[in-house]
């Protein structure tokens, strides 16, 4: 357990538990951990035999355990419980329902419990508005365990469940998405500029390796993938004409093709994407000596996301076969890359290029 859930053990009460289980619904958070953490901390305080989170998937009609954790060390997990077939279960009972179920003693309700031992079981559904999460569900090798303040405790928990389920179902509407979006405008400008697609791909995987080599964090990771896919994005506002025009380009059409960085601006701006987004595809053909376009930024002025890109697309079309030449070998498009650092490119991504294994790409 990391030190940001450390709050979750040894509550004492599960009001305790809620108070600091609800500081976490407005902090970036690993959910899996957390989720664990909390029936830990249930399972602990409330002196049960097992605590468990168990999803419904809608699919398959069937509850399986999410998360589960139990006085025994050597317990698994038990199987899924089918909707359908286990109505004699307090958690199907619960979900079905759509209200807590409460068995005083499982020897005298015919319904059947997880553990072999356990005598009171309780199960609260996880609702959030029209959607259902799943269940939370206790068991108590004591008869008559929890009294009625305490199951009010529990329900209310599981509210807290429900909004920690939601939080990690809405980020991952919105990354699926994000991904969509991405997939649908590079397939988009695939179809007037061919090329297009592969090369996005080819310079966001770079990227990427050259930020995990830089030890930038997760969330630039995220920003230089994505900046990587739509960096020349705003080239779907360039005339098809000059894209595909062989030979080489007249004054006025070099002009225009130097707007696609701030057209790809001025397209993602509206959609939402993250700043750190916009800013690589805006500043992409910045260079590190401010000879660069479309503002002629310099040095630590562009924005780092841009400062990869523009390695990453460089080597991207050394290593490619380009209208004009034949591909360069890696190693010929490391030395040339070099030779503009400090120059045309940031020495530290130049350097960070250098400690990738390009195997693994
Ligand atoms: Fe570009």
């Amino acid at each position: 357990m990391t030190s940001d859930n450390n709050a979750l053990e040894n509550p004492g009460s599960v009001q305790e538990l809620l108070i600091h289980g609800l500081a976490f619904i407005a902090r970036p958070f690993d959910s899996n951990e957390i989720l664990k953490g909390l029936l830990k901390g249930l399972r602990e305080c409330t002196g049960s035999e097992r605590a468990d989170l168990l999803m419904f998937q809608s699919d398959m009609n069937i509850l399986f355990f999410s998360e589960s954790d139990t006085a025994a060390y050597d317990v698994d997990k038990p199987g899924n419980l089918s909707m359908a077939d286990s109505k004699n279960s307090a958690p199907v009972k619960a979900l079905s329902g759509g209200h807590t179920v409460l068995v005083d003693d499982v020897r005298e309700s015919g319904l059947l419990s997880l553990s072999s031992g356990a005598r009171t079981l309780l199960s609260v559904p996880v609702f959030f508005g029209e959607r259902t999460h799943g269940v939370l569900n206790l068991e108590h090798n004591d008869a008559k365990a929890f009294d009625p303040e305490i199951i009010r405790w529990i329900q209310a928990l599981g509210g807290l469940f429900a909004m920690l389920l939601e939080r990690s179902w809405l980020s991952e509407q919105v990354f699926n998405l994000n991904q969509r979006l991405i997939d649908t405008m590079t397939e988009t400008a695939n179809e007037t500029d061919p090329g297009f697609k592969a090369h996005a791909e080819r310079v966001s995987s770079i990227a990427v390796a050259i930020a995990v080599q830089m030890d930038l964090g997760e969330e630039t990771v995220d920003a230089v993938r994505d900046s990587g896919y739509l960096h020349d994005i705003g080239k779907s506002g360039v005339s098809q004409n000059i894209l595909v025009k062989p030979g080489s380009l007249t004054l006025e059409e070099i002009d225009e093709v130097r707007k696609h960085p701030i057209l790809g601006r001025f397209l993602l701006k509206p959609l939402g994407f993250q700043p750190a987004v916009i800013e690589g595809v805006a500043s992409h053909h910045e260079r590190w000596d401010g000879s660069g376009y479309p503002r002629g930024l310099k040095g630590d002025q562009i924005p780092i996301t841009g400062r990869i890109l523009a390695v990453a697309e460089a080597f991207d079309v050394m290593t490619s076969d380009q209208p004009y030449r034949k591909k360069m070998i890696l190693e010929e498009a490391v030395i040339e890359i070099q030779s503009h650092s400090g120059e045309q490119f940031d020495p530290t991504v130049v350097d960070a290029l250098l400690g990738i294994n390009f195997k693994e790409l």
